[in-house]
């Protein structure tokens, strides 16, 4: 039988090509070893302001990007947090054995309470708890994520040896897994790239969006003009280019800046062929996928099934071993 593990995404927006890379394109090598449980995590998205109409659609939304982009629900399990309410009811348990003061030295955390001062809720210092939940219900042993979720993994790893020495063996301690692409920048070239941040390349942008985006984007700042040599190593285009191009380009790229024998727009040009060639089936595919609501939500329905029979069996343990089994049922 494959072995279970979690990873997610917030369906706080449109997905881009840091969580593709970061997570979600890791996601799709590991369906055939483990049997995976990819979550759409919408209890974590409540956790900052929101409307509640457009919920249902940013979770539509996330879903099409999943399978545009090569889950297979056959070979893998694509659910909804919210459809398993054992992932609660275990962030409840682990509460119960995290000290606070941990919580509150997330890195995580003080980033939020930056980014929503008017907005400091228990759920967001409670945050990493439920996602020690998530991983923990199915017992994970890997987490494909992307760089900024590190410490998550740290915090989880220490609450699962806290619950195994309090009450005995229970979970595994599960490892991050960091493809090449962890950390991608945002086409400003020093912020991570992220929604909040307005510097994202989109998985459902257009062949011009793509042009228009990376034409802008900021190169090596201290090339001022095309006959100054280069550094690709201070270069944001150059990053990307380490991810998506082949490696006689990258040297080609590399080399021509260095001499100033290429400006940065014949290094672009490239780059955007490269990025064109991997957006353009995943946003037809999601235009696809998406006129047909109804056959996503059954997907998700489906995969909501098959991992609540996985979460209830360790939540029938975690109640074994934390006492609160008197008169119901093991479900
Ligand atoms: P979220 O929704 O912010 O991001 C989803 C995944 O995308 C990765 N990622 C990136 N990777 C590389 N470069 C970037 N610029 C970039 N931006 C985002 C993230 O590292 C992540 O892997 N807390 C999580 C969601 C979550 C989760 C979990 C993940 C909830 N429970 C359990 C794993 C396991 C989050 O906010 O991801």
């Amino acid at each position: 039988m494959r072995k279970h593990f979690f990873s997610g995404i917030q369906p706080s927006g449109r997905l881009h090509i840091g969580n593709y890379l970061g997570a979600i394109k890791q996601w799709t090598g590991l369906q055939d070893q483990y049997e995976p449980v990819f979550g759409i995590v919408d209890y974590h998205a409540m956790t900052v302001r929101y409307d509640p109409g457009d919920m249902p659609g940013r979770v539509l939304d996330a879903a099409a990007s999943y399978l545009a982009a090569g889950l297979d629900p056959e070979r893998s399990i694509l659910m909804v947090q919210s459809h398993v309410h054992e992932h609660v009811e275990l962030a409840w348990i682990l509460n119960c054995v995290t000290p606070m003061g941990r919580l509150s030295r997330i890195p995580t955390f003080k980033e939020k309470v930056r980014q929503n001062p008017d907005n400091i809720n228990m759920g967001l210092f409670g945050y990493p708890v439920l996602m020690a939940a998530d991983i923990l219900l199915y017992k994970s042993e890997i987490v494909p994520v992307g760089e900024d979720q590190v410490p998550h993994l740290e915090f989880t790893r220490e609450v699962a040896r806290k619950f195994n020495s309090v009450f005995g063996e229970t979970f595994p301690e599960p490892a991050e897994v960091l493809s090449r692409g962890a950390k991608v920048l945002g086409l400003d070239g020093v912020n991570k790239m992220s929604k909040s941040l307005d510097n994202c390349l989109y998985l459902d942008d257009s062949d011009e969006e793509i042009a228009k985006k990376i034409s802008t984007a900021m190169t090596d700042p201290s090339r001022k003009r095309r006959n100054d040599p280069g550094n690709p190593d201070i270069c944001n285009i150059f990053s990307y280019h380490e991810v998506f191009s082949t490696p006689d380009e990258i040297e080609h790229c590399a080399n021509g800046c260095r001499t100033a024998e290429i400006g940065c727009l014949d290094c672009k040009r490239i780059l955007i062929a490269h990025l064109q060639d991997l957006v353009s089936p995943i946003r037809e595919k999601r235009v696809e996928l998406l006129s047909r609501p109804d056959d996503l939500v059954d997907v998700l329905r489906v995969g909501g099934t098959r991992a609540r029979s996985i979460a209830r069996a360790t939540m029938a343990e975690v109640r074994e071993r934390t006492g609160v089994t008197l008169g119901r049922d093991s479900a």
